[in-house]
């Protein structure tokens, strides 16, 4: 059967950076995100006996190399778990440029997680897909609940996946992606999480992070804004302060992203209340509540940013069809 699933990118507040654990994907610590209604990926899987090989493709173009071999490693594993041994064709496709620190990577896996074991048979619960998905790409875990949504960091493969804190309509929280960059990044996040050691500042981070956790969803659960920016934003230049300080240096920003950013408190200044945040790339999530969406786009019109793309927060990975 060929199975096509959807699955919405996520933006984390409280970010994970640095593995305990490299092949299972095991954070260092918790993370907190909302799924992303405006950049998603869509992926079609259907195992075949007339297949030799798995047959991916990636917007449209066949995968070669890393690529492909991660995605097939990926199927290697929903194999085993289906105890099937025939390949599969995959086509997975984004509407938003991967590589520039919009989660193409979560929202990719995830799809791909619930695609391709629905393929295969199996009828996984929304634990078994996120723990799946976060073998694929740790924050492809994520991507699978609904809403808000909290990673448990856990200590082995069972306790270590997300799970929903809240529905999509509990907050009108929106996420503004301001596109300043478009070439995909030269060292993945898979690469960068295990140069999070090397920074002289990343023990200091890993010890703040469960009190971090702890107060932003206290934020959430008042729904204080203003102390859920502070944290976002703080959380993000921390992340950045051990990526810059990691080595090698792991610059992710550009000229305009740094621009952008002192546009942000300008405008918080003069009474605009947004905050940002930066996953691994230039680009810049803005974050702010619904009534004020329409003045901070306007203000982004005025500047040099290629694209803007609004999201609120909205459901998890989703089966669109079954052929
Ligand atoms: O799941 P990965 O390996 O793409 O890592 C994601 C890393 C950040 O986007 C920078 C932070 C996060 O928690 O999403």
């Amino acid at each position: 059967m060929k199975i096509t699933a959807k699955a919405p990118a996520n933006i984390a507040f409280i970010k994970y950076w640095g593995k305990k654990d490299e092949t299972l994907r095991l954070p260092m610590n918790s993370s907190i995100s909302m799924n992303l209604s405006g950049v998603y990926t869509t992926t079609e899987v259907e195992f075949s006996d007339n297949l030799e090989s798995d047959q991916v493709r990636l917007d449209g173009k066949l995968a070669e190399g890393k690529e492909r071999e991660r995605v097939v490693k990926f199927l290697e594993l929903v194999r085993k778990l289906a105890k099937i041994n025939t390949r599969a064709e995959v086509s997975s496709k984004n509407n938003f440029p991967k590589g520039t620190g919009i989660a193409s990577s979560a929202s990719g896996f995830a799809a791909l997680a619930l695609a391709s074991t629905s393929a295969a048979g199996l009828s996984l619960s929304e634990k078994e897909l996120s723990i799946l998905s976060r073998k694929g790409s740790g924050s492809a875990c994520r991507s699978i609940p609904d809403g808000f949504v909290e990673w448990k960091a856990g200590d082995t493969n069972y306790t270590s996946y997300a799970h929903s804190l809240y529905q999509s309509d509990y907050w009108d929280i929106v996420d503004v992606i301001a596109i300043v960059g478009r070439k995909s990044k030269k060292v993945s996040s898979t690469e960068g999480h295990a140069k999070a050691y090397s920074s002289p500042f990343y023990k200091t981070r890993i010890s703040g992070m469960k009190k971090k956790v702890r107060d932003i969803k206290a934020a959430l659960s008042d729904k204080n804004f203003t102390k859920f920016g502070e944290i976002v934003e703080s959380e993000a230049l921390n992340m950045h302060a051990v990526m810059m300080t990691s080595e090698p240096s792991l610059i992710y920003w550009y000229p305009e992203t740094l621009s952008l950013i002192h546009e942000v408190k300008d405008w918080r200044r003069d009474g605009l209340e947004v905050y940002f945040t930066i996953d691994a790339g230039p680009n810049l999530h803005l974050i702010c509540l619904g009534k004020e969406v329409y003045k901070l786009k306007n203000k982004l019109k005025k500047l040099e940013v290629d694209e803007i793309i609004v999201s609120r927060a909205c459901d998890g990975a989703r089966i669109l069809y079954k052929k």
